[in-house]
């Protein structure tokens, strides 16, 4: 195993020969494609598939039944051999951060532009990694074209659409698919955040999303993925209560909805802020639907945290220990993805930078690639994680 692995990742950057240019992009490879047996759990093997004598977090996780894994883009995965070697090695899951999103997929009306997705979906399943999809239904990314075009009359059709073309290119190859993203809005009708879906075909969207999902792909998970349910204050509270009662209806609909994906940007500076038994509670109200729980963009702004170099990476270190010692706990989490794998390419930069200006450093390994104390903390979080 640890030879063909290996093997494989040598064969396929080889064949890369440095950056592989969007109009050559690589055949998919489907005989390795139904090899990758969906499994919607770890697959509990405590080889290293590296062989490396360390473990590594895909190896931790997949002691107690969790799946460890993360997101990338396709211009930095695919021209950076160094890092691919890092995520074949630490992850058993790949998401792309925004190849699959409708700005990237839908330049126009009647185009879809899969390049950069299934260069993505070949290099999970080469390296073995389950491919994960993010995100069908979003207030966000909607291509310029899109919010003159979706009307009350074709809104649904175009939605459907999306979801049957996109899901249905991938079927049989994805863990899971975040159906519809960021839906929970206080303060506006139903919780339901404002969007061309909710306002062009009601807010029954998310059902008929879900329900659009479940036929296009039958065996893949399906997931409703939100966020800011984190902190001790009366707006967190408030989320959790509408999304639990929107999570509630949509099951007691008979909608197929198989998991409740919590994203898990946390602020270092905040990590006191979190009362962990109210939290737990909440996860326990979830697993009590009947719905599994993914963590699906964990990672720790470090903005407002101390410049010194060690004292911010303890305190983003201390951030990801006590929140995954919570969340593990519950025993319908059944994966952990962070937003990215290495502080040398993370979102943090652009949408959360220091005003000293200082690299920031929010991802398990660092700008160099080598494990940080956020790293150790993830993997003792796992060692010590509860079996599923
Ligand atoms: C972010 C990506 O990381 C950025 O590269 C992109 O510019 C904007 O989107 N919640 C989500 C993700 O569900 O899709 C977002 O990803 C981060 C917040």
């Amino acid at each position: 195993m640890f030879l063909s692995r290996r093997y494989a990742l040598r064969m396929f950057l080889g064949s890369l020969a440095g950056t592989v240019a969007l109009g050559q992009s690589c055949s998919t490879n489907q005989s390795s494609a139904n090899q990758s047996k969906q499994n919607w759990m770890a697959d509990g093997s405590s080889t290293t598939p590296t062989g490396e004598t360390e473990a590594t977090l895909r190896e931790l996780a997949s002691r107690k039944g969790v799946l460890y894994g993360a997101c990338a883009k396709y211009p930095e995965l695919s021209s950076d051999s160094e890092i691919m070697v890092h995520y074949a090695r630490e992850c058993a899951v790949l998401v792309p951060e925004n190849e699959l999103k409708w700005g990237e997929l839908r330049r126009s009306a009647d185009q879809f532009d899969f390049r950069a997705a299934d260069w993505m979906a070949d290099f999970a399943d080469q390296q073995n990694l389950l491919f994960r999809g993010h995100t069908l239904v979003w207030n966000q990314s909607i291509p310029p074209w899109l919010s003159d075009y979706a009307t009350p009359q074709n809104a649904e059709q175009l939605m459907t659409d999306h979801i049957k073309t996109v899901m249905g290119r991938y079927a049989g190859r994805m863990h899971s698919w975040d159906v519809v993203n960021e839906a929970v809005q206080l303060g506006q009708p139903n919780h339901l955040m404002q969007s061309i879906w909710r306002d062009r075909i009601g807010p029954d969207y998310i059902e008929l999303a879900f329900r659009t999902a479940a036929e296009a792909d039958p065996e893949t998970m399906l997931v409703f993925n939100d966020n800011r349910f984190e902190y001790d204050s009366r707006n967190a509270e408030s989320r959790r209560a509408a999304t639990l009662e929107l999570l509630g209806n949509l099951k007691a609909k008979g909608t197929p909805i198989h998991a409740f994906g919590i994203q898990g940007h946390l602020w270092g500076h905040l990590n006191h802020d979190i009362n962990y038994s109210r939290y737990r509670e909440f996860l326990q109200n979830v697993a009590d639907l009947g719905l599994k729980i993914l963590i699906t963009e964990l990672d720790v702004v470090d903005e407002e945290l101390p410049a010194d170099l060690n004292e911010r990476d303890r305190a983003v270190a201390a951030a990801y220990a006590e929140y995954l010692s919570v969340v593990l706990d519950e025993p319908a989490v059944i994966a952990v993805l962070t937003w990215g794998l290495s502080d040398r390419y993370t979102w943090v930069s652009s949408f959360f930078p220091r005003s000293d200006n200082l690299p920031v450093r929010p991802l398990p390994l660092d700008h160099n690639l080598d494990r940080k104390p956020a790293w150790s903390a993830i993997a003792r979080a796992f060692d010590q994680a509860p079996q599923r």
